[in-house]
């Protein structure tokens, strides 16, 4: 379990960290990209943190790669890149710093580091984990391919380098379909996502089978909750992440990766929007789009926010916790992510 109270003593011996009015208003112009949804007290507690961790970047030539789930304060104020885990995968390709701090989980970094095995890959919290991912072992994947012989399997990212080294390719929430119907075979295997698979399923043309595996935040999404908010309020545009049971993401009028939504309701403007995924999405695109009243509920996925400000300028600092993947796995996983790339890139997605 992490030592908060190590950390903090750690924390407090380099840095400054009380809460600074002055240097929050000097860092005004990164303030107001997150006014709407954190308060002047906050963003005074926050600055210090943003300040050190920025110039740390610098000293540590390292680079912020953060999902759309993380918090304002790190998308917005500490962040080098942004993104869902499609673009994540391929910006993790691209960058030129020696080091990568991911702003997200587990899986994620470990992503990360099968792409750059050269690169020092630090997540600030190792038990940042994922309940799909924990779903499923390699085990799991030889279980469906002796029941489907002959089927391709394709693992959503969201698993362990390991199930990614048994499997053929994989997917992400914003190429799952393209990806499935790319493959030859009538009959695919997708895991460890059940509901991901049965939404793939119902527009696809091949017979999907999957693992049972869900998503703690998207699995506790009902369709009659959504029915009974939009007969209350008749103007409201939904719009649900694909982890979601299939019978929610028919109530929506949108579904798509974390990165679809965002563009989404950008291009749309809605009045008023319910996004069914994880609360920190409308907290990060609030700013830009004052012109959208985003509805509650949402739901909180434990695991994003256990990377949080100071844990990642102790990262930083201390440059832990480093993610290493065993070279033979990494070196078989690469291939099922490249795949994916690769696809991903031809089909323009
Ligand atoms: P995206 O690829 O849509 O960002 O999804 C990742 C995730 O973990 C959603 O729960
Ligand atoms: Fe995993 Fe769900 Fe959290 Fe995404 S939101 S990291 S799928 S538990």
């Amino acid at each position: 379990m992490f030592d908060l109270v190590s950390m903090r003593a750690g924390l407090a011996e380099h840095y400054d960290l009380a809460p600074n009015p002055e240097l929050a208003a000097s860092m005004a112009d990164l303030y107001a990209r997150m006014d709407r949804v954190v308060s002047p007290a906050d963003w005074a507690i926050a600055a210090p943190y943003v300040a050190a961790i920025n110039a740390l970047k610098k000293e540590r030539d390292a680079v912020i790669l953060a999902h759309n789930y993380m918090t304002p304060d790190i998308y917005h104020g500490v962040a080098d890149f942004v993104g869902d885990s499609l673009q994540l995968a391929i910006k993790a390709t691209e960058v030129k710093e020696k080091v990568i701090v991911q702003g997200g989980v587990h899986f994620m970094a470990e992503t990360s580091k099968i792409l750059n095995p050269e690169k020092t890959v630090l997540i600030p919290d190792v038990a940042a984990g994922c309940s799909l991912a924990e779903s499923i072992t390699a085990a799991g994947i030889e279980e469906m391919r002796a029941k489907y012989p002959g089927a391709p399997v394709v693992s959503y990212v969201n698993t362990t380098a390991e199930v990614k080294a048994a499997s053929d390719i994989c997917c992400t929430s914003s190429n799952a379909l393209q990806i499935v119907n790319a493959m030859e075979s009538d009959t695919v295997i997708m895991t460890p996502d059940q509901y991901l698979a049965q939404n793939v399923a119902n527009e696809s043309h091949k017979n999907v089978v999957y693992w049972p595996g869900s998503c703690i935040v998207h699995e506790e999404y009902k369709a009659e909750d959504l029915r009974a908010y939009r007969e209350m309020v008749p103007d409201v545009k939904i719009i649900a992440h694909p982890e979601c049971p299939p019978s929610v993401v028919a109530e929506a009028d949108y579904s798509g990766s974390t990165s679809g939504i965002i563009k989404w309701v950008r291009d749309n403007k809605p009045a008023k929007a319910m996004l069914v995924t994880e609360c920190s999405m409308a907290s990060n695109i609030a700013d830009s789009l004052p012109e959208v009243d985003f509805a509650k509920p949402c739901n909180m996925c434990p695991y994003m926010k256990k990377i949080t400000l100071e844990k990642v300028l102790w990262s930083l600092h201390t440059m832990t916790e480093e993610v290493f993947v065993d070279p033979e796995v990494s070196d078989k996983a690469r291939l099922a992510v490249q795949r994916m790339i690769d696809l991903s890139v031809k089909l323009g997605i």
